[in-house]
């Protein structure tokens, strides 16, 4: 099969772990006969440098024109005082509104050879670690009014969070369709108690969870999610949930597995084309160092494999040669345990690895 894969390098650790992630899909390529053809975007703090602005028209066509973009991170203190609608991270906000991904879907699992590495005590993270949150991701507070002004004589800001009921009702549906691949139990996290959009989220999941009785469907309001989340987490199957709950909560479950720079994201919308990048940001500083980990964009990657070219077989390779490298003792420095056997490696090394794995 032939590709056309847009690359969003971006900023800090960004183009050292995309490049892994390319020499892993090459080596895929080559085995399974498939052509993957790349073409670079701009995007993040290096577009604004270069363009002026943080992903300019001609730069989003480039993604809108692939059959899939992968992306490493933007962002960093360069350009933190920058104003906010020419921030780096407006590139992404514009590029997930442009391409309508509104699914984000974010797997917080342990990796058995990482067990040691979750801040959890042992015998909570012994009940297991394996659940999905799909975040809503084009529709909320993130993409509601923004504005500061000058009210009786000072400062007033203002966001606004709006949802209404048919993004609600597409993002639920994922949320239920994902439960009934998995374990069909679904948490539908809100803040009921207060806002209006979760007193409306909350009833068209009712209204949803008719259509799937198989789903066993729990309301959860998000502040005791939060707690649940290092209490047991072993409770949840998938977790469906707002776009700014969503990044709070996948940011800590993330954590919880011990390897924030092990974990892969998918954006999806209507169409098969996605959004594929690791969760974490751009370390900018570690960035040139060849420390970073390349695993979460490497899973990344794999991920777009099965769920936009439908490439399963080749995803299960690339994901079973990550965990052949883990289980041969390979590391990078956020995941070595202080003491113990095992190899520390860098970036390049750990994608070399990866790829000679791959098979
Ligand atoms: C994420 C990030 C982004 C978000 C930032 C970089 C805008 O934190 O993907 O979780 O808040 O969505
Ligand atoms: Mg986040």
């Amino acid at each position: 099969m032939e590709k056309n894969i847009a690359l969003i390098r971006g900023d800090g650790i960004g183009p050292e772990i995309v490049n892994q992630a390319v020499l892993v899909l090459d080596r895929a390529a080559e085995i399974y006969g498939h052509s993957f053809h790349y073409s670079d975007v701009d995007m993040g703090g290096n577009a604004i440098d270069k363009w002026g602005e943080p992903l300019p028209e001609a730069q989003l066509q480039k993604c809108l024109n692939s059959d899939s973009v992968l992306l490493g991170a933007v962002g960093g203190p360069k350009w933190n005082d920058v104003p906010g609608p020419m921030r780096p991270e407006k590139g992404l906000l514009k590029l997930r509104a442009a391409m309508e991904v509104y699914s984000n879907n974010r797997p917080a699992k342990i990796w058995p050879q990482l067990a040691d590495a979750s801040p959890l005590k042992p015998e909570i993270v012994a009940r297991g670690i394996d659940f999905m949150i799909v975040r809503e991701l084009t529709g909320g507070i993130y993409f509601g009014t923004h504005e500061t002004k000058q009210t009786d004589g000072q400062t007033v800001a203002t966001d606004i969070l709006t949802y209404s009921e048919t993004e609600i009702r597409r993002i639920g549906r994922i949320g239920f369709e994902t439960a009934r691949k998995r374990g069909k139990k679904l948490s539908s996290v809100e803040k009921s108690n207060v806002l209006d959009s979760s007193r409306l989220w909350r009833k068209i999941m009712h209204e949803l969870s008719e259509e799937y009785p198989d789903v066993e469907l729990t309301d959860m309001l998000v502040d005791n999610c939060a707690m649940q989340i290092v209490k047991d987490p072993s409770q949840f199957d998938v977790i469906v949930t707002e776009n700014m709950f969503g990044d709070i909560l996948s940011d800590e479950a993330s954590m919880i597995t011990g390897s924030i720079g092990t974990i892969p994201s998918s954006s999806l919308g209507g169409t098969t084309r996605g959004l594929y990048e690791p969760i974490h940001g751009s370390a900018p500083d570690i960035a040139g160092m060849d420390i970073a980990n390349p695993i979460g964009t490497i899973l990344a990657a794999a991920m777009m494999l099965r769920y936009s070219f439908d490439m399963a077989k080749e995803a299960d390779s690339i994901e079973k040669a990550v965990s052949d490298t883990l289980d041969a003792g390979f590391r990078t420095a956020d995941i070595l345990p202080p003491s113990g056997d095992l190899r520390k490696i860098g970036c390049r090394q750990m994608g070399a690895e990866i790829c000679r794995r791959v098979r």
